[in-house]
């Protein structure tokens, strides 16, 4: 089919390539933005090697035409997909996986390559783009170069700058081109700086997540984009000593109509630090109260402006753009052309480059001293970039996730979060704080003043099970105790209620039985009658608890689980119950994992293939389920 002929459709990305003579397209699945910024850079990149590029979001695209992609001579089609979860795709992918998964289109001719955003701690490692990079050859696509694994638990900026780097000659090769050589630093989005008298009014973005104003005129349904700005009713330390912070904090919904389930989870949008804000207009020399937009150069981008335009900079740095986030080397390349100063100038571009020397500095530098941008400026002095440039390199700040801590049973007004507070010192002698804790810590409630955030629900799949008579595990040290004080409110409310109930056990560790120990008992400050030592003492849970500071050798919840097996296996092999483990996806879940692993070959009589068989069908069966981050 010649390609004059191919079928528009209002979502037809072969009809933008061909309209502006790009023969480059690359796909993202993205949740947090770094798939989508990956991206983006690998469009702009193809440039150098005389393949103009644009980034395509497959929700907003026609997939099946990537079966007509070949009609355009030259062409390659690069998907940046991230996993999330059970192996699962972004939101934005998922359409775009069941067409693939379901379907069997002839993809003969396609050009293709795949670059995988992952996280090792997760048990299905980058699972969506081996299936994409595997299904695509299936389906009769050529594959141009292999597929390349990002780990976001190790560097996954340096995963991908290592694969870019051996992808683009293999692109060279199959087409036979020549790279231009050159690098060219061409801005994606241009500055327009509105002069106070022609800003129409109330049209400047003022922190609105996407519709101006939605925020003082808030409409149902609630969602991402369209978050409810929740009233803090309850905001007060859980722990007793120590030089942590643990907050438990109460979010009134009843204005909403959200509604939520125990186990689902709370997206809370935060508020970068002012002093920060201010820093970083100082070094840029900027007048945070200027009202600028900042528009697409690539007019047949559906994404116009990186962020809500017009706004301030002010508002930009505090509501829109992570700033508190490490650069990637990409940025420090960008930043390089503003130093003064030449070694300056060759410190960044050595970072950016994919070299070992260069990669060791930028571990040194940037991440192991925890370096955002505003510390680059201090430390790197004669580097002195355009503000509105920083706004169009950084990411876009990301609400962040909890689990929610109650049970609408019991508190079906308000939604509990329970978390602490992120803040270290650097090796600089700095100290980082966490943007959404940190906010959250400072903004208690005061006389029937209720500070607000906007806020969403999202629904999860971690639940109890249908039957109350059911008897469940929850291992959940530190926060991961979180949504099984959702769970214990449940279950007890149904008790309560004449239901019988089956076994509530509870594996808890902290670090010192007198200092962080949440949710020991009910406080007259929190609006809960019972917490977990009025649970224990009426039945409603067994209490299995690890204070792994409180004596010499460190005792955690995995100990505890080694001691338990016997139990374990009872009521996994042969009672049915459901096993659930929430908190930290790094070392914990693992450890955990293995003992169960371990509970069912010893206790359950198995070989080690056939546990993993057994834990396998009890996750399909969503009798083990796991609500861990890192
Ligand atoms: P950020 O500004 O995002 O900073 C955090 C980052 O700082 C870290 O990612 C790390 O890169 C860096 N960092 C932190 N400590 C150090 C250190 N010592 N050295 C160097 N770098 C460091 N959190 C809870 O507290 N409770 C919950 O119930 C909970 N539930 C969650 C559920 C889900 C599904 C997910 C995805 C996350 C959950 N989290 C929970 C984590 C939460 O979303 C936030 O990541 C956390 O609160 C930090 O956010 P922040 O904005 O304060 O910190
Ligand atoms: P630690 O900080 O003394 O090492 C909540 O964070 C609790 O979990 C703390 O008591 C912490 O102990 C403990 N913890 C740390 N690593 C763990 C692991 N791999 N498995 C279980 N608990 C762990």
């Amino acid at each position: 089919q010649p390609a004059g002929t191919i079928q528009v459709t209002e979502n037809s990305f072969i009809k933008k390539l061909q309209a502006s003579g790009r023969s480059l397209v690359v796909f993202y699945g993205s949740q947090t933005g770094t798939g989508e910024e990956f991206a983006g850079r690998l469009a702009k990149e193809g440039i150098r090697y005389k393949m103009k590029g644009m980034v395509a979001d497959p929700e907003e695209c026609d997939m099946e035409e990537l079966t007509k992609l070949k009609d355009i001579p030259n062409s390659l089609a690069v998907f940046c997909m991230a996993t999330y979860g059970e192996g699962d795709p972004t939101d934005n992918a998922m359409e775009f996986y069941e067409w693939l998964k379901n379907g069997d289109p002839d993809l003969t001719g396609l050009n293709y390559a795949v670059f995988g955003l992952g996280n090792k701690t997760y048990e299905h490692y980058n699972a969506v783009a081996i299936y994409l990079d595997k299904k695509l050859e299936e389906l009769g696509a050529t594959r141009v170069y292999e597929v390349g694994l990002g780990d976001d638990d190790a560097n996954i900026e340096d995963d991908f700058i290592t694969w870019k780097d051996k992808f683009w000659p293999a692109v060279c090769e199959k087409f036979n081109i020549e790279s231009t050589g050159e690098e060219e630093l061409v801005r994606q989005f241009r500055l327009v700086t509105h002069a106070p008298v022609d800003i129409i009014p109330n049209s400047v973005f003022t922190g609105e997540i996407a519709r101006l104003h939605s925020l003082q005129v808030q409409r149902p349904p609630y969602d991402a984009k369209n978050p409810f700005l929740a009233q803090i009713k309850v905001n007060r330390e859980l722990h007793k000593g120590g030089d942590r912070s643990c907050l438990h904090v109460e979010l009134d919904i009843s204005e909403s109509k959200m509604r939520y389930e125990a186990g689902d989870h709370v997206a809370v949008y935060p508020i970068n630090d002012i002093n920060l804000v201010e820093q970083l207009g100082k070094l840029t020399s900027a007048n945070l109260d200027e009202v600028f937009s900042l528009i697409n150069t690539d007019q047949e981008s559906s994404k116009k402006h990186p962020f809500p335009c017009p706004t301030t900079y002010r508002t930009a740095l505090s509501h829109y753009i992570e700033i508190t986030a490490l650069p990637r080397t990409h940025i420090l390349r960008e930043l390089a052309e503003y130093c003064t100063d030449e070694e300056d100038k060759k410190k960044l571009l050595l970072m950016a480059t994919n070299s070992q020397e260069g990669k060791d500095l930028f571990q040194s530098f940037i991440t192991e001293a925890c370096r955002n941008i505003v510390h680059i400026l201090e430390d790197i002095k004669s580097c002195k970039p355009p503000l509105d440039h920083i706004c169009e390199l950084l990411p876009r700040l990301q609400p962040r996730y909890y689990s929610i801590s109650s049970s609408p049973k019991l508190h079906p007004d308000t939604v509990h979060i329970t978390a602490v507070v992120v803040k270290y010192k650097t090796p600089t002698g700095r100290v980082n704080k966490g943007v959404a804790t940190t906010w959250l810590a400072n903004h208690k409630p005061t006389d029937g003043d209720y500070p607000r955030v906007p806020v969403f629900i999202r629904k999860s799949q971690f639940r109890l099970p249908l039957q109350t008579q059911t008897p469940i595990i929850m291992v959940g040290p530190g926060t991961g105790l979180a949504p099984f004080r959702g769970f214990l409110q449940e279950r007890a409310h149904a008790r309560a209620n004449g239901k019988e109930v089956g076994d509530n056990i509870l594996f808890f560790g902290c670090r010192h039985r007198d200092q962080d120990y949440i949710y020991k008992e009910a406080s007259s400050a929190l609006f809960n009658k019972w917490e977990l030592e009025e649970y224990s003492k009426n039945g409603n849970v067994t209490l299995n608890l690890a204070f792994s500071r409180d004596q010499e050798k460190k005792v955690y919840v995995t100990h505890l689980l080694e001691q338990n097996m016997d139990q374990l296996w009872d009521i996994i092999g042969n009672r049915n119950g459901h096993f659930y483990i929430c908190g930290d996806a790094k070392n914990m879940a693992v450890d955990v994992r293995n003992i169960i692993l371990k509970a069912i070959q010893e206790k359950g009589g198995k070989t080690e293939a056939e546990a993993v068989q057994f834990l396998k069908k009890l996750e399909s069966m969503k009798k083990y389920s796991a609500d861990v981050w890192s």
